[in-house]
């Protein structure tokens, strides 16, 4: 096994989150450590801490803070803060399902609980705590079934970041990727910049510096190119949600990413874990796209200077769908699945679910 990024960490003797603080990369590896509900909170309203798994497991934690912040001994009163908390926490990034699938699970269980106020914050840890360590055993379940298409000399093309930065440690997509060079086979990537964000160039390409791998970034619009002539073997990208029948919703650029694989008869798959699965939409069509504010798009600048004019207009769609016809494969930490994706996704549903 190669070097671990641990991305977020229970540091038991402070009783604080450590987080590596994505906001500050790639010029520097700093750590964000929280202690509040509201920290946590607004660490993923700023993003220092994003995507999907990674945002469910501080949201895990950030409920154990509302609980441990709330001064009831009523273990009811406590749960229902509990609930508040998660609820609002919902709303800040409402595309990616990781979140209410973990949290809701965390509650069902926690009000399974008998006991004090204080039994039931103990427990919240323990679920938060499990949580983190669930998401790392997840990851290696996909980077080992996902390694497993990948081959010596792979070309690949990867869109925004599904490293240890977005998934607490390992990664889906780029779990898959990392797992294949420590087997010894040589890969290159292609690391999509990520616009506005860029969390390919800040993070992915940062990540990759990390663990050894040669990559080159490209601009997101030269896809298209790269895809037409025959420069990739593959397309990996991670999830956001994805929809019963297979409809993959991730970073936005994935659709068009799809489009040109599926054209030029290359290979695309979405590597996720089964939380990010949402059984309850048929389809990705009712699913939520984020629209995040339009700062991000418009702060870019060109040679020192503002890339778009002053008072211009912008739209910051974060997230699009990629219909399930598109994909090669879904990378699960069940296995590989292949078409029809929603006969082989309904098998992995898992029962008693909170609906
Ligand atoms: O807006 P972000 O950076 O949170 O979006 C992240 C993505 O789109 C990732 O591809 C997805 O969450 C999978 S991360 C393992």
């Amino acid at each position: 096994m190669g070097v671990w990024m641990r991305s977020i960490l229970w540091d038991a003797e402070s009783q604080q989150l450590r987080i590596i603080n994505q906001l500050a990369l790639p010029a520097e590896l700093r750590y964000l450590d929280l202690k509040t509900f509201t920290e946590t909170f607004e660490a993923i309203k700023n993003m220092a801490v994003r995507g999907a798994p990674a945002i469910a497991v501080c949201g895990a934690f950030a409920l154990y803070f509302a609980a441990r912040e709330s001064v009831t001994r009523d273990p009811a009163a406590l749960l229902e803060a509990t609930r508040d908390a998660r609820e609002a926490l919902l709303r800040l990034r409402p595309t990616a399902v990781n979140l209410q699938q973990v949290t809701g699970r965390i509650l069902q269980q926690a009000s399974a609980l008998e006991g004090s106020a204080d039994d039931l914050r103990a427990h919240l840890l323990e679920l938060a705590q499990e949580a983190a360590e669930r998401a790392v055993e997840t990851n290696l379940l996909i980077a080992r079934y996902g390694a497993e298409l990948l081959h010596d000399g792979d070309e690949i093309l990867h869109h925004c970041n599904t490293g240890a930065l977005a998934a607490v440690d390992y990664g889906t997509a780029l779990g898959v990727i990392r797992m294949a060079h420590e087997q010894g086979k040589r890969v290159h990537v292609y690391v999509t910049e990520t616009r506005p964000c860029l969390q390919g160039s800040r993070l992915t390409a940062w990540e990759l510096q990390q663990y050894g791998i040669p990559y080159d970034i490209v601009v997101d619009s030269a896809a298209g190119y790269l895809l037409r002539t025959g420069k990739v073997d593959r397309v990996l990208f991670g999830a956001d949600r994805v929809a019963a029948n297979g409809d993959v919703v991730n970073k936005v650029g994935t659709y068009l990413l799809a489009l040109a694989a599926y054209d030029n008869g290359i290979p695309a798959y979405s590597a996720f874990p089964l939380d990010s699965v949402d059984f309850d939409s048929p389809s990705a069509e009712a699913i939520p796209i984020e629209e995040r504010d339009p700062s991000e798009v418009l702060a870019l600048t060109y040679r020192g200077l503002p890339a778009a004019p002053e008072g211009a207009r912008a739209r910051n769609y974060a997230f699009d769908v990629t219909p399930h016809r598109l994909l090669s494969g879904l990378i699960t930490d069940r296995g590989i699945l292949y078409p029809p994706f929603f006969r082989n996704l309904s098998v992995l549903k898992p029962h008693g679910r909170e609906e």
